[in-house]
């Protein structure tokens, strides 16, 4: 059955915001006003939308105030959000979730089913998609009120799943726990973990090790160095402790680094003991690629830098994976293959939100993540693979990363590098003069400075330009309003 666009209410109470240039290129549907961002092909389709908001432009040329503003998901896309502190970052992750998550039902989405997500919770506030609004709740009242006026109904994510670090008591109800297991690190997720080069004496120290634990073996003397040999073989399953055996014993490691090499890379291992998210185990990526689940990964109690392996160790698994799938799937459409059993079950697609960027992807240190994600970017499309992106400062974020953009979603920002970073790589073009309620701005970074709190110019390379939007409120409960302390 064709996908039909719901009939959602109209706003009220937004400010006045003209703007002088039509929008001269858009999917735009003038029954019901909507318009289509990111279609990049069959334009006009309306079975895999996700709503994202309302215009709120009033132009005298082509009047598109109040119309619908949906993204396309037909095609993979990497969108980058920005804004600074509590301009409706985060909340806009929850947008999408939810949309990518929930049916028609909702009138949030036309797609059906519900599309694989994997969110990475850096400050552990997601876990409340779970949850309807609860209208006892004085801080949910004024989200019901809205969903009121824009007559979208509250909805809870039930195919969210929790998965929290092992040992990481949050408190939730189904909760799965992971663990990271050290033998599915490779050199890099070691490195990007320490912010180590690869080919520094310590990352080269740290190649040794993993070479001799996992493919050569090595020998060590028990005793004086002329006495017997114990020979290690290699293990295809081995821990930190099996690393760091290595690193003591091993007569050509200590012969070939140096001691302070040595020192630092063993401090580093053994501090990781008191961790207890390293263990044998690790991550059944089957669990996390569910088709239609949305696993949410809260992250918030961990550091910075084993925030970013998780990252790494979740996102190599879901490419390799998805590569293989989609390699696979096409010869055996054309007979000329048959698809693996362990491929059989997957999602065509996987979407992956990141919260907090600039910590997993920085631009001037390495984490475990930063390459991965260069890759995902750049190489996930054929492979499904969405990449959603958050960050209060863009111009911290690896520029490799951000110049893949298709969808930009810019929401306040008062730092000129910040604005200039978020802009270098806007799929579109902005309005010449805006006037907010009677200022008028010309400049495309006053025209980032002027935003309120869920306003966003959202731009894309099908549209001629960016269009200003109020974001829809949110479904389900928002975990992530600060406490009041008084
Ligand atoms: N589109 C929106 N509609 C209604 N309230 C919003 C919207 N966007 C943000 N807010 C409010 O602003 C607060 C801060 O938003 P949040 O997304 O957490 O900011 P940040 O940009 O720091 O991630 C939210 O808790 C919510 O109350
Ligand atoms: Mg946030």
């Amino acid at each position: 059955m064709p996908a039909k666009l719901p009939i959602l209410g109209h706003i009220g109470n937004v400010r006045k915001v003209e703007v002088a240039d039509p929008i001269e290129r858009a999917t735009y549907l003038a029954r019901g006003r909507h318009l289509l961002m990111g279609q990049r092909r069959n334009r006009g389709d309306v079975d895999a939308l996700l709503l994202l908001g309302k215009c709120i432009e009033q132009t005298r040329v082509s009047n598109k105030f109040d119309s619908n503003v949906w993204l396309d998901i037909h095609t993979p896309h990497v969108v980058f959000v920005c804004g600074r502190r509590g301009t409706g970052k985060s909340y806009d992750l929850g947008i999408l979730a939810e949309g990518l998550s929930l049916n028609q039902q909702s009138k949030v989405t036309t797609k059906e089913p519900p599309i694989t997500t994997v969110f990475f919770d850096t400050q552990s506030q997601f876990w409340a998609l779970l949850e309807k609004p609860d209208d006892r709740l004085e801080q949910d009242q004024e989200q019901l009120e809205q969903l009121g006026q824009w007559d979208i109904p509250p909805n809870g994510v039930p195919s969210a799943q929790l998965f929290s670090p092992f040992g990481d008591s949050t408190g939730h109800r189904k909760v799965i726990e992971f663990a990271i297991d050290p033998s599915e690190l490779d050199l890099e997720d070691w490195c990007g973990l320490f912010d180590l080069d690869i080919y520094s004496p310590q990352g080269q120290l740290i190649r040794n090790l993993l070479t001799k634990v996992s493919k050569d073996g090595y020998s060590y003397a028990q005793g004086p160095s002329s006495g017997p040999h114990r020979k290690i073989q290699p293990q295809e399953e081995y821990d930190l402790d099996d690393l760091i055996l290595c690193l003591q014993n091993d007569i050509e490691v200590n012969e070939k680094a140096q001691r302070q090499t040595r020192d630092a890379v063993l401090w580093k291992l053994e501090a990781l003991r008191d961790s207890k998210i390293f263990k044998r185990g690790g991550i059944d990526i089957r669990e996390v690629l569910i088709p239609g689940q949305l696993s949410i990964f809260l992250l918030r109690n961990l550091d910075d830098a084993t925030k970013s392996l998780v990252v790494s160790v979740v996102s190599k698994k879901v490419f390799r994976i998805m590569g293989r799938y989609h390699t696979e799937r096409k010869a055996a459409e054309r007979s000329t293959g048959s698809m693996s059993s362990d491929l059989l079950g997957l999602p065509p697609g996987v979407w992956m939100l990141i919260d907090e960027a600039h910590l997993i992807c920085p631009s001037d240190s390495n984490t475990a993540a930063k390459s991965i994600l260069i890759d995902y970017v750049k190489r996930g499309r054929d492979a499904g693979l969405s990449l959603v992106l958050a960050t209060q400062q863009p111009s911290a974020v690896d520029s490799r990363v951000v110049s893949q953009v298709d969808l930009l979603i810019a929401h306040r920002l008062v730092v000129d590098a910040d604005i200039s970073a978020a802009l270098a790589r806007v799929p579109a073009d902005f309005p010449k003069q805006v006037s907010f309620g009677g200022a008028k701005i010309s400049d495309r970074l006053g025209l980032i400075r002027a935003l309120d709190t869920g306003e966003a110019w959202i731009a894309d390379a099908e549209t001629s330009r960016a269009v200003l939007v109020a974001m829809r409120p949110r479904v389900s409960a928002h975990g992530g309003d600060e406490p009041k302390v008084v």
